[in-house]
């Protein structure tokens, strides 16, 4: 039966026991009985995260079959990299899943395209977010974050607030920032931050018509406050785009590199639904990981103090008195550590779901065509022969040895890696700095944490905490 791990163990030093440990709340191994697989793909619908045996906890690939349907976990980095990068083209498909679930505001946008659509597009994503424009962005990161220290400055010292959307409205406002640069403006930003937010919360995490036999799900169930979230944000971003057409947009935009890459190159064949998509796509996967990411370091932080020490000597040592910027990003190396920690315990996607397009072989195991192929990197990253110790919080792993390839892939691997790679840890590790030089955070004292898992792993009901100055 399913039980909650619901305390997470801390072990603070004293003088008599120098150990210092801290462990994470996660949901205890599944016991369901074995066969039962109905029960677990329910359990699943329910909770992702609690359907893991101890055993699967393991460097093996492993097969189900589900109504018909054949489900594998791959688990072992080898037949990994076989999946997302020897047989990228077999395995690049989306599941119906998730194609479903996210075609009706993304269109065929980059994260849910596959086959020649995705090769033309991937190569104008990848740029736009590539890591030598980075540092471009640096500044909007930096300043968005000073403004939230400004805001928490004003509610007094103690304050109470909710971490997850303290930091879902900062990287919002960045990525809508960078997205859109001064475009949209206060209210339309407002309007479309919490349309995809309300999209977010409307759609299923598990299309069950997939596994009744329709290898392309059932179509999405659009509610009226569906419809209406999605008109609007497409409506005020199509406005955007056809300004920049027009020549009337922000020059230091996503939107203005999309669209003059579509001027230069017009073989493209990029219309504004294409151009709307893509910047679409680049809004909604470029804010709700990296919030996740922070909201799940203050958790870590505010439980094991050692570390928050080490962060804050960090900063001292590497800014003084100044505030953060891009560029002491590469020299703070314990920020870099806690926030690929984060990742590894709570990675924010926290399963890589693909469809086989045709039979293929996974090591020993023969694959149908149209089956259900999963990576599942809250797995993998909790597996002890590649981590030891691996539910304990201990960022220094990351100091010490750097992971096994393919065993640490909370940006996936391959060719669909993350183009945004290098802008979401970046951002993580500028705003965890700015926001840890003025405050520490505290999740008080009781409060059970619980990750549960959507399109992203954050805790339930966010993380409620209190802000103190330093
Ligand atoms: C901590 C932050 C982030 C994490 C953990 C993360 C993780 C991921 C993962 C795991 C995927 C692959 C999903 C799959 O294959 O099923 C992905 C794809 C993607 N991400 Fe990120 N991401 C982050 C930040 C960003 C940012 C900041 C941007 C843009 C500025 C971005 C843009 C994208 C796009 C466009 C894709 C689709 C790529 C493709 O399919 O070719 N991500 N991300």
């Amino acid at each position: 039966m399913l039980s909650w791990l619901a305390a997470e163990t801390q072990t603070i030093e004293t003088l008599d026991s120098p150990r210092k440990r801290f462990e994470p709340a996660h949901p205890s191994y599944y016991s369901g009985k074995p066969g039962n697989q109905l029960q677990r793909l329910l359990t699943a619908r329910r909770d992702f995260l609690s359907i893991w045996r101890q055993s699967d906890h393991k460097e093996v690939v492993n097969a189900v079959t589900l109504l018909g349907r054949q489900i594998i976990a791959v688990n072992s980095p080898e037949a990994i990299k076989y999946v997302v990068a020897t047989r990228h083209e077999n395995f690049e498909r989306k599941t119906p899943q998730m194609r479903r679930a996210l075609e009706y505001l993304l269109g065929d946008g980059l994260f849910i395209s596959d086959g020649e659509t995705w090769k033309q597009r991937r190569p104008l994503v990848a740029d736009i977010v590539h890591k030598h424009r980075v540092p471009a962005f640096g500044d909007i990161m930096k300043n968005t974050s000073l403004e939230l220290v400004e805001r928490w400055n004003r509610l007094g010292d103690g304050a109470s607030v909710n971490a997850l959307y303290e930091m879902a409205g900062l990287t919002a406002e960045i990525i809508s920032r960078s997205v859109f640069g001064n475009d949209l403006g206060e209210e339309r930003a407002g309007m479309v931050t919490d349309g995809f937010t309300s999209y977010q919360s409307l759609i299923d995490s598990i299309n069950i018509g997939y596994f009744l036999g329709f290898d392309d799900g059932l179509p999405l169930f659009k509610t009226p406050t569906l419809r209406r979230s999605v008109k609007r944000i497409h409506r005020i971003i199509d406005q955007v785009i056809e300004d920049h057409l027009a020549g009337r947009g922000d020059d230091n935009s996503m939107v203005e590199l999309l669209v003059r890459r579509q001027q230069r190159n017009p073989e493209l064949k990029l219309d504004v639904v294409a151009l709307r998509n893509e910047a679409a796509t680049i809004f909604m996967a470029g804010h709700e990981t990296t919030a996740a990411t922070l909201t799940w370091a203050w958790y870590l932080l505010s439980k094991a103090p050692w570390i928050e020490e080490a962060v804050h000597a960090e900063i001292e040592e590497v800014c003084g008195g100044n505030v953060p910027t891009v560029a002491d990003v590469p020299k703070l190396k314990w920020c870099t550590a806690v926030i690929e920690e984060t990742l590894r315990l709570y990675p924010p996607v926290p399963i890589l779901a693909r469809q086989a397009k045709q039979a293929d072989r996974i090591g020993n195991l023969e694959v149908k065509p149209a089956s259900l192929v999963m990576i599942v990197p809250w797995v993998l990253h909790r597996t002890p022969s590649l981590f030891p110790d691996p539910h304990l919080f201990k960022p220094e792993r990351f100091i010490e040895k750097r992971p096994v390839p393919y065993s640490y892939i909370p940006f996936a691997s391959g060719p669909r890696i993350c183009p945004g790679l290098q802008f979401g840890l970046t951002e993580a590790i500028l705003c965890l700095a700015v926001l840890a030089q003025r405050f520490r955070l505290r999740v008080p004292e009781g409060h059970k944490v619980e990750p549960v898992s959507r399109l992203t792993l954050r805790p339930r009901g966010g993380l409620p905490v209190t802000l103190h100055r330093r």
